[in-house]
């Protein structure tokens, strides 16, 4: 795993976007996308690269890593109208190029296949953009998943609810507890993860994502096993690492 410390999330959203621009610029390619909070600085940077630096994601593929349960796609907090709203409607990549998994079906388990054997079907996601929860998940992927899991349906662990509840007013009640999201595995198979980690709430999962087993206990830890893994982090989210 290659550990990149950087000083401030601004850096590292920069450092970001120049990987993410190193896998599309010579295009076509399938990006993989994450929501949250922390991906939204790396986003920015490269609608400024298109706007700007003629930065082209008209040959690029996308799929999100989850989705909530129960919103519609229009649903401002769908994981998929969010992803339009802070990144693909602004860049020149086609609607119909962008795919989540299907948070409307009345049969999690189907939308959870067909969505394995989309990404498959795509010929693999290239570069996959990761957070990481307080608690150590990566997509909602919550601590116990194994850590060969295809994509499945999920139900959140409070702490998720709770650090989510800002996107939907404060309230934890409005966060919707049932997902689908990839499985660890699913994750896996990219050939490339790319996790980006700012702030001091992130530096515990961090040191345990780093340096503790590669285990369910901490689901980010299967980076460890990745051939092509990079962690991007500022200070505050690298402060609990060991000496090297
Ligand atoms: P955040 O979420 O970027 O909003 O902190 C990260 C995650 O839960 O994967």
């Amino acid at each position: 795993m290659d550990v990149v410390i950087t000083p401030d999330p601004a850096s590292a959203a920069v450092a970001a976007a120049d990987i993410v621009e190193e896998y599309v610029r010579p295009g076509p390619m399938t990006l993989g996308l994450a929501t949250g909070s922390t991906p939204v600085a790396t986003y920015r940077e490269l609608i400024r690269r298109h706007r700007e630096a003629a930065l082209s994601f008209a040959r690029v593929r996308a799929f999100l890593l989850d989705e909530y349960l129960g919103l519609t796609p229009d649903d401002e907090e769908s994981y998929h109208r969010t992803i339009r709203r802070e990144f693909t409607e602004s860049i020149d990549i086609p609607d119909d190029e962008v795919f989540g998994p299907d948070g409307t079906s009345s049969d999690p388990d189907r939308a959870a296949r067909l969505y394995d054997e989309a990404i498959r079907s795509a010929g693999g996601v290239d570069l996959q953009l990761l957070g990481i929860g307080s608690n150590g998940h990566i997509g909602f992927n919550e601590p116990g998943t194994p850590l060969d899991g295809r994509t499945h349906s999920a139900t959140l662990h409070r702490q998720t609810v709770s650090d989510n509840a800002r996107f939907f007013g404060g309230s934890t009640s409005a966060v919707p507890v049932h997902v689908l999201t990839q499985g660890l595995g699913t994750i896996r198979d990219a050939r490339a993860l790319l996790l980006i980690a700012t702030g001091e709430a992130k530096a515990e999962a961090v040191a345990a994502m780093i340096e503790g087993p590669a285990d369910p206990s901490c689901p980010a830890s299967v980076l460890q096993l990745h051939a092509h893994a990079t962690v991007i982090l500022d200070e505050a989210a690298a402060s609990r690492l060991g000496p090297h």
